[in-house]
Order: structure tokens, then sequence, then C-alpha cells
């Protein structure tokens, strides 16, 4: 079946621990409807990457986490299915925002250089194949103060001075998952790392960055197929990185 129905079959939540630790739980009981989104309005333990927590007031966000099963994806591919992740929520804040949205590799949203949206992808790997992933996603809607973060936080209220209605976003959302994920289906690889690449938070812009314990300044060229960030030092120098290698300086 190439149209999975993502977000058709909703575990909604008023609280939960995390969405993303609720998924897993049904994972090891079960076996959900491939697109069983999980979505609650608070969580007492969001977890963020890098084993960070997630912050949310009850009510004021989006929370949610969804299951597939994308075990068609060749191991040379997997870093498209995290591309595609990301391109499902970079569209579905385009759809609210006129300002410049953009991926912070590997899958941060920034909205000029703050965050509105963070994603954590939970797989399940069997040899080379992903035999389950939890895609928890949490997007800032009509939260307006949030602690301090590298880079701020921000949210669709602060942005656009107006409510939007949660349900909905999840909607629209669902709906750019969808998209993306028949594109991978599909095999539409390249078209998923263009459309990636286009919208790469400072792309071909000198800036500062830390690796290991040491500054540099850098340009961002892109990142390759399978997930590592080019940036080139003036000298002309290419150094890749993988995730967690390198920090952004805001
Ligand atoms: C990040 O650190 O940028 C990733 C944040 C991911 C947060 C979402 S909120 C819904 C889902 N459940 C969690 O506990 N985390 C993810």
């Amino acid at each position: 079946m190439i149209g999975t129905p993502i977000g058709k079959n909703v575990i909604e939540l008023e609280e939960t621990d995390s969405t993303n630790s609720y998924a897993a739980r049904l994972l090891h009981d079960q076996y959900p409807m491939e697109g069983t989104a999980i979505l609650a309005h608070y969580q007492t333990s969001g977890r963020g990457q890098r084993a960070s927590g997630w912050e949310s007031s009850a009510r004021k966000n989006l929370l949610v986490s969804y299951i597939l099963y994308p075990e068609f994806i060749p191991i040379n591919n997997h870093f498209a299915f995290n591309q595609a992740v990301a391109l499902a929520v970079w569209g579905c804040i385009k759809e609210h925002c006129g300002e410049q949205v953009s991926i912070k590799w590997p899958n941060d949203i920034l909205v000029n250089d703050e965050k509105i949206a963070g994603i954590l992808i939970e797989n399940a790997l069997r040899g080379s194949k992903i035999i389950n992933s939890i895609l928890g996603i949490g997007i800032n809607v009509n939260q307006t103060q949030f602690s301090d973060y590298e880079p701020v936080a921000t949210s669709l209220k602060i942005l656009n001075h107006h409510d939007t209605d949660i349900l909905q976003l999840f909607d629209q959302l669902s709906g750019q998952l969808a998209k993306w994920y028949s594109l991978l289906k599909l095999g539409h690889y390249r078209q998923i790392r263009e459309a990636y690449q286009k919208c790469l938070y400072r792309k071909d812009i000198p800036a500062m960055y830390i690796a290991g314990n040491t500054p540099f300044t850098g340009i961002i060229k892109g990142v390759t197929d399978d997930g590592k960030l080019e940036i080139t030092t003036p000298e002309g120098i290419s150094h890749f990185f993988m995730n967690k290698e390198v920090k952004y300086v805001f």
C-alpha cells in the first residue's frame, strides 16, 4: 500500500509521561496499525534529543508520536527517512508562517534563528531494516513563555499573535507526513534530498561552530546521503560531521 493512513487512528490522552514512551509500550504489547498517532495534551516527562527534556505547558502545544514500519527503506537511504520527517514538519510550519522557516541539521525546525519544533525519532532495527519507528514531534503552538534554550524557542503564537487550533495543526502535520512518506515508499530519494538541502539552515552562510572544544568559522555546504554535515573552512577544506560532533554557535 502506498498511501499510509497516517494520523487516522489516534489515541488522544489528556496526560502521559511521554508520547514516545507511550508508543514504545504500545509496540511492546501489540502491533498497532501503521500511522497510529499518540497525541497528548500534557507530558510529565517529555523527552528531547541528547537525553534532554521537552518543555510544554498543558494544552498549549502539539505533542504527538506516530508509529511507522519503514522496513522497505534500504540501509543507504535511512537518513532520507529523517529528512522526509523533517520536511513534513517544515511543510506544516510553512503553512502557518510567512517567515523564514528552515531545517537545522539534522532535524530541528527553526523560524529565523529560533526553534519552533523538535523531532525525536526512535528506530528499532533488525539487521539493516528499521522494523518500527516512533516519530516524536513537538511543535510550539500557543505557548508564549519558554525557559532559556539555545537556540531560543519560539511558537506560532509568538510569530502570528493569534492562537492556532492544535487538532487542526495535527491534521495538517499528518497530511504532510503522508505526502513525504509516500515519496519514500515510491523510492524518490533524490527529490527528498534536494528538498532538504533547499531548506537547510545556514546553508552557504559563513558562521561559527564548535567541534570538540575548538571554535571555528565555516560555511555549511550541504548534507551527505548518509547524513553527515559538510562544513568548509575559509582555507577551503571540507569537514564532515556526524550528529553531535559539531555545535552551532548562536
Ligand atoms: C528535540 O529535542 O528537539 C526533540 C523534541 C521532541 C519532543 C516531542 S514532544 C512529543 C514526543 N514525545 C516526547 O517525549 N518527545 C517528543
